[in-house]
């Protein structure tokens, strides 16, 4: 090391909310705990929000304030910017630019950020020899982004999936586990500092889509191409869907999956039935988990923590402490470029079984109409579950079908055929049955 290495390092922090309090809490407590293991002391000289007068619980008194984050960029006293405040564009882009102009490191928590602007900003990093680090920005307190661009790097990665948003799966286990309604576990989500500033972000699928387009770059190369990820949310899932796929043996979760199909890339984000039993049936609550698949490691699974104060905040320190050792890592794993843009792999050719919720008319004939129009286009039924009597002869009642192995393309067209039934009462809702982790 040398001198200059030992010098503390000073932080900017913009952004003092859920995530940036969370790092100034770590410093008070663990301060001299990561100076130890650095070598050097880690300061913070500046700071960033919106308002200056809320209580946020830390003392602030020594540092700098900056109405304006993009000024934190131009400071002589200052050494890392964090980025810490969130959004695509606006003000956290603006500041992540000029920072990195300005040959500052950055370490930022904000995944749509680097979903949309990952390769120009890692560009800048790169020609000004600076680290743009975002382990953050995935999977929360899991070390994912290290490990796809780090420790497991010797491998040609294969399928990378996951749950991969906190929110949702505190939803949906809160929905399982006590009954309560969507809504009501939302906003406890909220309160707990899970949920993204538009938590339609969360519950539409497009925050775990952010994650899953970074983790699809890191693992294959290509340029991240977040409006290539087919996005579905959770919703349209209902307790009665829940209930209804426990007892045929699922677990519904929100799962992010990418993989390359004969050279094109595949990346969806949506709910999907796991069987009761395999390890990502049971990461539950905030928790995230991420498996990946490696020609030489087969697979390797990750599970933590996926959100709130203390877990982000450890990873955003994670990476802090990166810096202060004088370790900067090209921030998407490549060096000397990425392989361009993908081929988008067609959606309709996903294979797999499928979980079919209708309402139908509780009549005769209702039923064999639908198996019927599944036999005209040779999908064969694996289960099917009618759990309830109409107390009105006609009136519609829940069924489930599961299907055997087929594709999307000839389920879309077997569904809207059901769509058109006379006994058919509601928009059919379909879930693919995931295939890993048995
Ligand atoms: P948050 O609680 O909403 O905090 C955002 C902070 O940014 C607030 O302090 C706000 O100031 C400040 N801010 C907003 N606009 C600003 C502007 N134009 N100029 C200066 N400051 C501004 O958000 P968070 O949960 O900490 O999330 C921060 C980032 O971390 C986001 O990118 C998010 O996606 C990411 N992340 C969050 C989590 C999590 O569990 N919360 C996990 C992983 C990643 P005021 O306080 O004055 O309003
Ligand atoms: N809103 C995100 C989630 C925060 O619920 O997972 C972590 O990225």
């Amino acid at each position: 090391m040398t001198e200059q290495d030992h010098k503390p390092l000073r932080l900017a922090i913009a952004g003092l909310g859920t995530v940036g309090v969370g790092v100034l809490k770590i410093l008070q407590k663990n301060g001299e705990l990561i100076a130890a293991r650095t070598g050097r002391a880690v300061e913070v000289t500046a700071v960033s929000a919106r308002s200056r007068d809320k209580d946020r619980g830390v003392d602030l008194s020594a540092v700098a304030w900056e109405d304006d984050p993009v000024a934190l960029a131009a400071r002589d006293d200052v050494d890392v910017v964090l980025e810490l405040i969130g959004g695509s564009d606006g003000a956290a882009k603006s500041l992540v630019e000029q920072a990195l102009n300005n040959k500052k490191h950055v370490v930022t928590a904000n995944k749509a950020l680097i979903a949309h602007h990952g390769a120009g900003l890692a560009d800048i990093a790169v020609a000004k020899g600076v680290a743009l680090n975002f382990e953050a920005a995935v999977a929360g307190g899991i070390p994912i982004v290290k490990a796809l661009k780090e420790s497991l790097q010797a491998n040609d990665y294969g399928r990378v999936y996951g749950i991969l948003n906190g929110t949702c799966n505190y939803i949906l286990t809160e929905m399982e586990e006590t009954g309560r309604d969507f809504a009501d576990v939302l906003k406890d989500a909220q309160a707990l500092g899970y949920a993204e500033a538009d938590p339609s972000f969360d519950v539409g699928g497009i925050d775990a889509a952010h994650k899953l387009a970074i983790l699809a770059g890191l693992a294959f190369g290509y340029d991240i191409d977040f409006d290539a990820v087919q996005v579905d949310g959770v919703e349209q899932i209902t307790a009665n869907d829940i209930n209804l796929s426990k007892s045929l043996g699922y677990r519904i979760k929100l799962i992010g999956s990418t993989s390359l199909i004969d050279g094109a890339l595949a990346q969806e984000v949506g709910p999907m039935l796991v069987p009761h039993g395999t390890p990502i049936s049971d990461v539950s609550g905030v928790f995230n988990a991420v498996a990946v698949e490696g020609d030489f490691i087969n697979q390797c699974f990750f599970e933590g923590p996926g959100a709130g104060e203390g877990p982000t905040a450890s990873a955003v320190m994670g990476d802090v402490i990166d810096i202060a050792r004088g370790l900067v890592t090209p921030p998407l794993g490549l060096v000397g470029g990425g392989r361009g843009p993908a081929k988008v792999a067609d959606k309709d050719a996903h294979i797999g079984a499928f979980y079919v919720h209708l309402m139908l008319r509780d009549e005769p004939g209702g039923m064999a109409a639908v198996t019927n129009i599944f036999s005209d286009h040779d999908i064969s039924i694996a289960s099917m579950l009618q759990s309830e009597r109409a107390e009105i002869a006609g009136d519609p009642v829940p069924v489930v079908l599961i299907t055997h192995e087929t594709t999307a393309a000839r389920l879309n067209v077997a569904i809207s055929a059901i769509s058109g039934l006379k006994a058919n009462a509601a928009l059919p809702r379909v879930l693919p049955i995931a295939t890993f982790g048995e």
